[in-house]
Formats: C-alpha cells, sequence, structure tokens
C-alpha cells in the first residue's frame, strides 16, 4: 500500500481512534507499558526521544509520565493525527509534534531512544524495512535504544494460524464478526506488511544492534529492540 492511501486511512479514522485501538489490540495499554518499562533511562534523566508514526500521541504521553524529563518528538504522516496528538499532549512542555514523512524524514542530532508502536509494519518490503533499521541505528546516540511495539508474523504457518485465531477471539469481545471478517482483517490483509519477528530480531543483530530482546508478545502483537 503506498505512504498516500495509509496516510488517508489514518486521517480517516483519526477521530474514533483511541476508541478503536484498544477494541482492536489485544491488551493495547499493557503493551505500551511494556515498551515504556523497556526504555534504560531513570525516572529522573533528561534524554532525547522520537516516536515515529506517534498517532495520537499515546506512547508519547505514556513516556512523559514516566520521564518528566525526557524531551520527545512526536512525527507522524496524518496531520489530523498530529492535529489530536497536539491537543492530548499540550499541557506537556517536552514534547513536540510535527507532521513527516518518517521514511523520508532526516534528523541532525541524534536521538537516545527511538520508539515506534504499530507504525512501522506499513514499510513495503522487509529489504525497505532492514534499510529503515539501519537508518534508525545510525541516528542514534552511543548506547541509544530502538523499540518497536508492532504486528508480526509467526515463523511457521501452524502458529500463523493461531496467532489470527487469537487475534480473532480478542477483537470479538468487542466488535461484531461480521465488522472483524469484512473490514479489519480485509483492511489488514491490503494495507499491513508485518514481517516475521525472527527475521527483525535477526536484522537488528546483523545491523549491528546489541541487547536483542523481545520484552513483550501476545501471538502476533510484540514488543522488540535492541541498544547501539
Ligand atoms: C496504527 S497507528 C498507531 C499510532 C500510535 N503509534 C499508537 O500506537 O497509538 C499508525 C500510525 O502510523 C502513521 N504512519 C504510517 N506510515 C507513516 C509514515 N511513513 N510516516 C509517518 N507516520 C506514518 C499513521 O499515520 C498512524 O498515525
Amino acid at each position: 500500500m503506498s505512504t498516500a492511501s495509509v496516510k488517508e486511512h489514518f486521517e480517516s479514522e483519526s477521530a474514533d481512534f483511541d476508541n478503536l485501538i484498544v477494541k482492536l489490540i489485544p491488551y493495547y495499554e499493557q503493551m505500551i507499558t511494556a515498551l515504556v518499562d523497556s526504555i534504560e533511562f531513570g525516572f529522573t534523566d533528561t534524554f532525547r526521544v522520537i516516536d515515529l508514526g506517534c498517532g495520537t500521541g499515546t506512547v508519547a504521553k505514556a513516556i512523559a509520565d514516566r520521564f518528566p524529563n525526557a524531551e520527545i518528538l512526536c512525527l507522524d504522516i496524518s496531520p489530523k493525527m498530529i492535529e489530536l496528538a497536539t491537543r492530548k499532549l499540550c499541557t506537556y512542555k517536552n514534547i513536540s509534534c510535527i507532521v513527516g514523512d518518517f521514511c523520508t524524514t532526516s534528523f541532525e542530532t541524534p536521538f537516545d531512544v527511538v520508539v515506534s508502536s504499530l507504525a512501522l509494519h506499513h514499510i513495503e518490503s522487509d529489504g525497505e524495512k532492514r534499510e529503515f533499521y539501519t537508518s534508525i541505528y545510525n541516528s542514534l546516540a552511543p548506547s541509544g535504544q530502538f523499540i518497536n511495539a508492532d504486528v508480526v508474523l509467526a515463523s511457521t504457518a501452524f502458529h500463523q494460524t493461531i496467532n489470527i485465531y487469537k487475534w480473532v477471539e480478542y477483537m470479538s469481545k468487542s466488535v461484531s464478526m461480521d465488522e472483524i471478517q469484512n473490514k479489519w482483517l480485509v483492511s489488514h490483509k491490503n494495507e499491513d506488511r508485518p514481517s516475521l519477528l525472527i527475521d527483525q530480531l535477526k536484522w537488528l543483530e546483523q545491523i549491528g544492534f546489541t541487547s536483542i530482546d523481545v520484552f513483550w508478545k501476545y501471538y502476533n502483537f510484540s514488543v522488540y529492540g535492541g541498544k547501539k
């Protein structure tokens, strides 16, 4: 799916995004807490963070609440998402929000922590994702961390079937089976480009990341990353 279509999709979903995400993503809040728990800084430390594909700013808010001295840059391709994030985060003086495509934006100052949640699976191919992880590595300060919370693929067809079954089971608690089958699984198939979790861990190692780990996992959703 093209970047323009991804942008259009999230522009149209933005108003209801915070209500939807908790219905569609299993244990979303727990996943975001796991991402924040993985940040290796002390509560009062000052450090620079970028949130790639920040949406309405939920991840940045969770980081700022835990680390009040962190300086956070939120980036999203959708102006409507950035408008909502700016509104949600307006009382946080150390957070700024900008519209931009993470694939083409370059930053001069290195980041201590690069985070992303449910966004990098929009990168079209494994090759492009690997290249992007390399540019993240290059944008990190020494000992910097990259932590990604995202939809991933299992290593076997059997386990992938279980993953999708468990995802549907979770969504069916608050969404009709008709909507799941005809809307959410269709858009997942057409728009999302998840990669095997095991491959992504290998790429991180090959790129030069260390301390690579999976910090949280619920079937096809996972929090993983490494250090420079
Ligand atoms: C499913 S939402 C997740 C939002 C947020 N990270 C969260 O977890 O609540 C994915 C977000 O990634 C953004 N996105 C997708 N591709 C992008 C790109 N190339 N550059 C910047 N943002 C992008 C979308 O606009 C959308 O806001």
